[in-house]
Parts: structure tokens; C-alpha cells; sequence
């Protein structure tokens, strides 16, 4: 009998809760397409377990893995290092694991940024950002990173929207300022694009509408959502219906997928397949 292992390699993620976490569906087709005997598990870890869930990923050798809420913070104190962008938004949702250091580094932003390039290109670009969570940080940072030389940061609550406009102004070096966000937000004339990073519109609530006048969004701009389920949200169809180009968080998740994979396995995965598995998932909901 030819010598084979029934040994795979193994990733995860851990968050709480998790359970509707589509990740593994995503990844495990790719895995499956691009010939790789390997497992993404989905595991619920409460907070304070948090230490030992990653003292027992790094002693039965996970390859790696992705952190969801509530871990994105504490897991920090957990790892051997950050890469900048991780550093810089004080979250990590994906570990790595570089010269047999367990490497925090987020993935989230970079996947926004990807997914925009298929619509235009940031340099330069002013972007009005609706939040100021931790999506919003991923992608204030990346954003400004790849070159957007504006970021109006429009938040309900003014000391977490004042702190991110800070942080983009200060150690990101791009003009950006807080706007706060009460009643319906007129975007201002000039604008490029509009990101939703807020977790407006996400299902169940799939007719909450984000607060904007709709009047202000000019077709030329970009309007894009972070929410991944349901894909067409209301705003995304709102957007298309005044002629602006939209991208919806299906994007942003498969391309922050597309780059922890290859972190993990050193293959590119296609991209196509992954939006396929999601596609199915949230089909069947
Ligand atoms: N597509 C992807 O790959 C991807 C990746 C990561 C996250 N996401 C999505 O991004 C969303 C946000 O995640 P997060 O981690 O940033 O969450 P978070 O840290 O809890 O931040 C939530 C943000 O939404 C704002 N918000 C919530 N309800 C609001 C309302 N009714 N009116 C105005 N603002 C409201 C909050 O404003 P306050 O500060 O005023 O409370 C805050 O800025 C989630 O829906 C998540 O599914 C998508």
C-alpha cells in the first residue's frame, strides 16, 4: 500500500458566537479546488478561554487562523508580534505564523482595499466612512495607506469617531476629520466614495436604512457596503438606483479570505470560487 497521511493541516477561527461564521465554507472550497488536504474548523471560544484556545492552537500546530468578535483586540496579548497595519489599528483578525513567531496581522482593511480596485483605484480618492468600529478602522488605515488623501469619518458616537479621525490624521498622515452623525448625513459635493462600515443593514434587519440623504449621492461616485449578508443591501440598492457604482461586502470577505489563505498555504486562491461558496450560503438563507 502506497505510504499516505491522514494527518491535515489546520486552521480555525475563533469568536463568540460563531456558529453563522460562513468563513469555513469559503475556505474549505478553495482548499478542495486548489488540490490542498487541509481543514478550516470553526470554534466557538468564550473571552476568557481566549488564552488557552490559542496556547492549544500553537500546540497542536494550526497553520494559522482568523479571530472574530470578541477576540480582535485581546487576542493581542496572546501573540509574538504585529505586523504595522495591525499595530496601527490595535486589532487582529487573522494569525500567521513567521519565523515559528505566531504573527498578528488584519486582514480586513487590505480585503476592502482589493475589492475597491475593481472599482477604482483610492490614490487620491476622497472617501466619506460611515463608523468608526473595527471595520472602520481596518479600512480608514488601509485606505489611506493606498493613497485616498481624504477620510470624513461620520460616527454616532463622537469619541470613537473623533479618536479614528485622530489616528488617520496623526499616524496615517492623511487629511481626515470627525463629522457627527445626527439625522440624515448630506455627502458632501466631491466626494468619491462612500463606504457603510457600520453593521447597519446586516440580516435579520435587512430594511434598516443607513441614515444619509440620498439626494447628495451623484452618480460618479462609489458607494460601498461592508455588510455581507444579505449582498444587495438596501443602501447597495439605493446607490444603483441613483447611479452610483456600488460594491457590496461580499467583496471585502473574500478578499481579506483570499489573502489570509495565502498567508497560510503560500497559494493564491481564486477568488471566483470562494464568492461562489458564500453565494451558495447565503442563497440558502
Ligand atoms: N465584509 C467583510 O468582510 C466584513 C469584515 C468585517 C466586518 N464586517 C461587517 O462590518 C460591520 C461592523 O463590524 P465592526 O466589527 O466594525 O463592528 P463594531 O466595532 O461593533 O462597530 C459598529 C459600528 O457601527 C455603528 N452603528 C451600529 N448601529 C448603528 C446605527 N443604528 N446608527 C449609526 N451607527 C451605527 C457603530 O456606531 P457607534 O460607534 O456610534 O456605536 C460603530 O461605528 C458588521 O456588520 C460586520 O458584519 C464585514
Amino acid at each position: 500500500m502506497a505510504a499516505r497521511s491522514f494527518q491535515q493541516d489546520l486552521v480555525c477561527v475563533f469568536g463568540q458566537p460563531v456558529a453563522e461564521n460562513p468563513t469555513q465554507a469559503m475556505i474549505e472550497r478553495a482548499f478542495q479546488h486548489h488540490g490542498l488536504d487541509w481543514r478550516y474548523l470553526t470554534i466557538e471560544v468564550a473571552p476568557h478561554q481566549l488564552a488557552d484556545a490559542v496556547r492549544g492552537l500553537r500546540a497542536m500546530n494550526f497553520r494559522g487562523g482568523n479571530l472574530t468578535i470578541p477576540h480582535k483586540v485581546n487576542v493581542i496579548q496572546h501573540l509574538d508580534g504585529l505586523t504595522d497595519a495591525a499595530r496601527l489599528m490595535g486589532a487582529v483578525n487573522c494569525m500567521i505564523w513567521r519565523d515559528g513567531r505566531l504573527i498578528g496581522e488584519n486582514t480586513d482593511g487590505k480585503g476592502f482595499v482589493q475589492s475597491l480596485r475593481e472599482v477604482t483605484n483610492p490614490k487620491g480618492k476622497r472617501i466619506v466612512l460611515l463608523g468608526a468600529g473595527g471595520a472602520a478602522r481596518a479600512i480608514g488605515v488601509e485606505t489611506a495607506l493606498a493613497g485616498a488623501v481624504e477620510v470624513t469619518v461620520v460616527n454616532r458616537d463622537a469619541g470613537r469617531g473623533q479618536q479614528l479621525a485622530d489616528l488617520l490624521a496623526n499616524n496615517v498622515k492623511v487629511r481626515s476629520r470627525y463629522v457627527p452623525w445626527t439625522g440624515d448625513f448630506d455627502v458632501p459635493a466631491g466626494t468619491d466614495v462612500v463606504i457603510n462600515s457600520t453593521s447597519i443593514g446586516l440580516y435579520p434587519d435587512v430594511n434598516a436604512r443607513v441614515p444619509l440623504n440620498l439626494a447628495t449621492l451623484k452618480p460618479g461616485m462609489v458607494v460601498a457596503d461592508v455588510i455581507p449578508n444579505p449582498p444587495r443591501t438596501r443602501l447597495v440598492r439605493d446607490a444603483e438606483a441613483a447611479g452610483c457604482t456600488v460594491l457590496d461586502g461580499l467583496g471585502m470577505l473574500v478578499n481579506q479570505g483570499v489573502i489570509g489563505f495565502r498567508l497560510w498555504t503560500g497559494v493564491d486562491p481564486d477568488p471566483k470560487v470562494m464568492r461562489a461558496a458564500l453565494e451558495e450560503v447565503f442563497a440558502a438563507e
